[in-house]
């Protein structure tokens, strides 16, 4: 069984629990209820040194703060941004939480600010299960959301997603968590290598919603098509960029084929440690936190959770799909037929 402990409390006096799993190897995650969320996962270096490769808090309250990043939280029911916070899915019009600007990110955050109940345990995995009723946050059907997390022996997170509901309707669930394979929070990831298996990017305006276009990353500052460090050019003015921000752009995959695919590979040369990202969607969000403060925020054992200091690769269906499903690469799901989708953290070291 996974090891079980007390995380802490939230404000409104909510529990939130920890599920600590490790592999034969020594590595491990923690999970914790809010959210489903990835709250630490510690993987070796090339010395075998264990590191936490991803940003978080010590304090589950903090971790329902929108304006710190949703830290390794699963985002539902559809994840990224909604135009207008409505759209029309077969016929009809559903209306989506306004949680910024003109429009809804991640759905509001109800998924991810939320505690989950414990679905199933094993000694390699935890599956958290959470109901949404129809009409919840503007989304049709009773809707059941498992995410399942397993931890292999050679040092693979696997994350699984179910989706049941009982009529026709949209999903597209991700996992937040920001990558600094450093295992220290104070380096930014600009010294990180990546390499995002994509040509082509979904085209955004200026407020970072999908135009249905897509544009050629071949040439341009935000193409990763082969590794290369990702602060070499994350300041270069560019059409998709927002001035500072640095990368919060949604990569097309090149399969669009619903299987398993590698996405990304994003390196950290200096420990040896190379995560592997693989996913059956057909898109990914590279985030590197530059929304996220500039100042310290105390983040685990007061590592900072700040501004570009992880990686966010968030496996998606493109953003905001529900507008462009006659040009985006889409699937909806059935009612009464499981919606499945898998993404997978495989770790190195070299
Ligand atoms: C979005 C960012 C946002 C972050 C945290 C990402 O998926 O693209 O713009 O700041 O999530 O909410």
């Amino acid at each position: 069984m996974a090891e079980k402990s007390i995380f802490g409390t939230l404000a409104d006096g909510t529990k939130i629990d920890l599920y600590k799993i490790t592999n034969k190897n020594g590595a491990y995650v923690t999970l914790q209820t809010l959210g489903a969320g990835i709250q630490s996962l510690y993987m070796p270096d090339r010395n075998g040194k264990l590191s936490d490769v991803v940003l978080g808090f010590d304090n589950p309250q903090d971790y329902t703060n929108p304006d710190l990043g949703y830290q390794g939280l699963v985002v539902g029911r559809w994840a990224n941004r909604i135009r207008d916070a409505k759209f029309t899915f077969n016929g009809k019009q559903y209306t989506t939480p306004m949680n910024q600007g003109q429009w809804t990110l991640h759905s509001g955050g109800r998924f991810s600010f939320t505690a989950w109940e414990v679905d199933e345990e094993g000694d390699d995995f935890v599956t958290f299960k959470r109901f949404s009723p129809d009409g919840e946050d503007g989304f049709g059907g009773n809707f059941t959301m498992w995410v399942k997390y397993t931890l292999t022996d050679d040092n693979v997170l696997r994350v699984e997603y179910t989706v049941l509901s009982d009529e026709d309707t949209v999903a597209n669930p991700t996992n937040h968590a920001y990558f600094n394979l450093s295992g220290n929070p104070d380096e930014t990831v600009e010294g990180h290598y990546l390499q995002i298996n994509a040509d082509y990017f979904t085209e955004t305006d200026d407020d970072q919603l999908t135009t249905g276009e897509l544009g050629e990353l071949k040439g341009t500052m935000m193409d990763f098509s082969s590794l290369h460090k990702i602060g070499d050019k994350i300041d270069e003015p560019f059409r998709a960029i927002i001035d500072g921000i640095g990368y919060d752009n949604n990569y097309c995959l090149r399969s669009k084929d619903f299987t398993l695919q590698q996405a990304a590979i994003l390196e950290h040369r200096e420990s040896g440690r190379k995560m592997e990202v693989y996913t059956d969607l057909p898109g990914i969000q590279l985030y590197c936190g530059g929304w996220l403060s500039k100042d310290y925020t105390a983040g685990k054992e007061n590592g900072a959770v700040k501004y570009r200091r992880g990686a966010a690769l968030e496996t998606q269906f493109y953003p905001d799909s529900l507008h462009h499903a006659d040009c985006f690469p889409v699937k909806f799901v059935k009612a009464g037929e499981p919606f499945k989708t898998v993404t997978e953290f495989r770790f190195f070291a070299e």
